[in-house]
C-alpha cells in the first residue's frame, strides 16, 4: 500500500534498504531516511531506476474513493444558483480590519477586544441591499496561512486594510501575498483617512511599488478611502464588493452533500465543542454525519454566527457554528457530510493514525515527483 516508507519499500521489493537509499541519492534526492514515505510515483521510478519487476498499487482506502470523489464532483451548469461572495478582512494589525467590519455590519465588537487585538477568525452573512456578503475578520495572517497550507482557501475577496498614517508595513506586505497566491481580486480600504496630515499619496505609490496598481493612476485595483471610526466611504466599500461579486458571479449547488472548510473551534463547557464552519458547496443540516480533520460526528445543532438563533440548515457561502463533533477540528480542515457514521469514523482514525505514525517516526521527508524534477 502506497505512500509507504522506504524501510517497507525495501522490504517488500527484496532489496537491502542501503541499496534503496543508495539509489535514491544518485538520483539527487537528499535528505531521506528508512522513515521516509513514498508515493505511487518516487516508488515506480526508482522501481525502474533499480530494475525491479514488482506491481505498485495504492490501497483503496476511504479517503482515497469517498472523501476524493465528493472534492471531486462537477456540479451540472442547471444545478447553480448564485451564492455570497466571501470577503475577508486582511492587513497590518491596528490597520482596522475589525473596526471595518463592525461598522459594515452595524456591531461593536472591536471595544470588547482584549487589547484591541483579534484573537478569533469571525465569520458573518449578512444581506445589504436585498444581496448577501459573507465577511470574515482574521486575528492577523496566521489563520490564513494555515489554511492555505491546508490548501483550503474560501476567500472570493481580500479585502487589503491599509492605515493611511502607517502605510505599508510587514503584515501589509505579507497580506499581499496570501492574496495573490490565493489568486483572488484584491480591494484596498485606504483607512483612518480621518487623520489628520495623511498623504493618501505616499501610499498609493507604496501600492504601486508592490504591483497594485491603484484604478485612479491607471491599474486595475480599487483603492477606496476609508474612515471606520467617521464612516467615510463605507457605501462605497460595500459598492465596489458587490460589483466584484456580480462579475464573478459567484455560483453552487445547495443540492447536494456540504463541503467547506472549519475556520476555528473550540471546547466550550456543558455545549462541548463548536466548531465554526463555512459551507462552500451543497447544504448542511442537522443531523447530518459529518468528517473534518481527524474528527467526525453528527451534528446535533447549529447557530447563526451572529445572532446566535438556532439553524435547521446553511446553504453555500454560510457560517455556522456546528456542535456534534466529538473533539475540535483544527482551522483549515476540510469538512465533508457522509451518509454513514463508521465511514465517518474509519476515515477519521485513519488520519489520526497517519498523523501520530508520523509524529512517533519523527518524519518530516516525503519523497515525492517534484524532489526528483529538481535534479
Ligand atoms: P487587529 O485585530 O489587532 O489586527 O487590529 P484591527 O486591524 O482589527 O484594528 P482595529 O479595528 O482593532 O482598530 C485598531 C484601532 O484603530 C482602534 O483603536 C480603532 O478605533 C482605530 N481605528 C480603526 N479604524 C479607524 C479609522 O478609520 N480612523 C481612526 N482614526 N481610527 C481608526
Ligand atoms: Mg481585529
Amino acid at each position: 500500500s502506497l505512500p509507504c516508507s522506504i524501510r517497507s519499500f525495501s522490504e517488500a521489493a527484496g532489496v537491502p534498504v542501503g541499496k534503496v537509499l543508495g539509489t535514491l541519492m544518485q538520483m539527487g534526492v537528499a535528505d531521506i531516511n528508512i522513515n521516509s514515505q513514498l508515493d505511487l510515483e518516487s516508488a515506480e521510478l526508482i522501481a525502474t531506476a533499480m530494475d525491479l519487476t514488482i506491481e505498485l498499487k495504492e490501497t483503496e482506502t476511504l479517503e482515497n474513493s469517498l472523501i476524493m470523489e465528493l472534492e471531486n464532483r462537477e456540479d451540472s451548469e442547471d444545478s447553480l444558483i448564485p451564492r455570497a461572495p466571501i470577503v475577508t478582512f486582511l492587513g497590518h494589525v491596528d490597520h482596522g480590519k475589525t473596526s471595518l467590519l463592525d461598522y459594515l455590519i452595524g456591531i461593536n465588537v472591536v471595544s470588547g477586544e482584549a487589547g484591541g487585538i483579534t484573537q478569533h477568525i469571525r465569520a458573518y452573512e449578512v444581506e445589504k441591499d436585498g444581496r448577501s456578503v459573507t465577511f470574515v475578520d482574521t486575528p492577523g495572517h496566521e489563520a490564513f496561512t494555515e489554511m492555505r497550507a491546508r490548501g483550503a482557501n474560501v476567500t472570493d475577496i481580500a479585502v487589503l486594510v491599509v492605515a493611511a498614517d502607517d502605510g505599508i508595513m510587514p503584515q501589509t506586505e505579507e497580506a499581499i501575498s496570501h492574496a495573490k497566491a490565493a489568486e483572488v481580486p484584491i480591494v484596498v480600504a485606504l483607512n483612518k483617512i480621518d487623520l489628520e496630515g495623511v498623504d493618501s499619496n505616499r501610499v498609493l505609490t507604496q501600492l504601486t511599488e508592490h504591483q497594485l496598481t491603484p484604478s485612479e493612476w491607471g491599474g486595475d485595483v480599487e483603492v477606496v478611502r476609508t474612515s471606520a471610526t467617521k464612516g467615510i466611504g463605507m457605501d462605497e466599500l460595500l459598492e465596489t464588493l458587490l460589483t466584484i461579486a456580480e462579475l464573478n458571479e459567484y455560483k453552487a449547488n445547495p443540492d447536494r452533500e456540504a463541503i467547506g472548510v472549519c475556520l476555528e473551534s473550540e471546547q466550550q463547557g456543558d455545549r462541548g465543542v463548536v466548531a465554526k464552519l463555512v459551507v462552500q458547496n451543497g447544504t448542511l443540516r442537522v443531523g447530518d454525519i459529518v468528517v473534518c480533520g481527524s474528527t467526525y460526528g453528527r451534528i446535533r445543532a447549529m447557530t447563526n454566527t451572529l445572532t446566535g438563533s438556532s439553524m435547521m440548515e446553511a446553504g453555500p457561502s454560510t457560517p455556522v457554528n456546528v456542535m456534534g463533533f466529538d473533539q475540535a477540528p483544527g482551522a483549515g480542515e476540510r469538512f465533508h457530510v457522509l451518509d454513514d457514521i463508521s465511514k465517518a469514523r474509519e476515515i477519521a482514525e485513519t488520519r489520526e493514525d497517519a498523523s501520530s505514525q508520523e509524529m512517533l517516526s519523527g518524519v518530516t521527508t516525503k519523497v515525492s515527483f517534484e524532489n526528483f524534477q529538481e535534479m
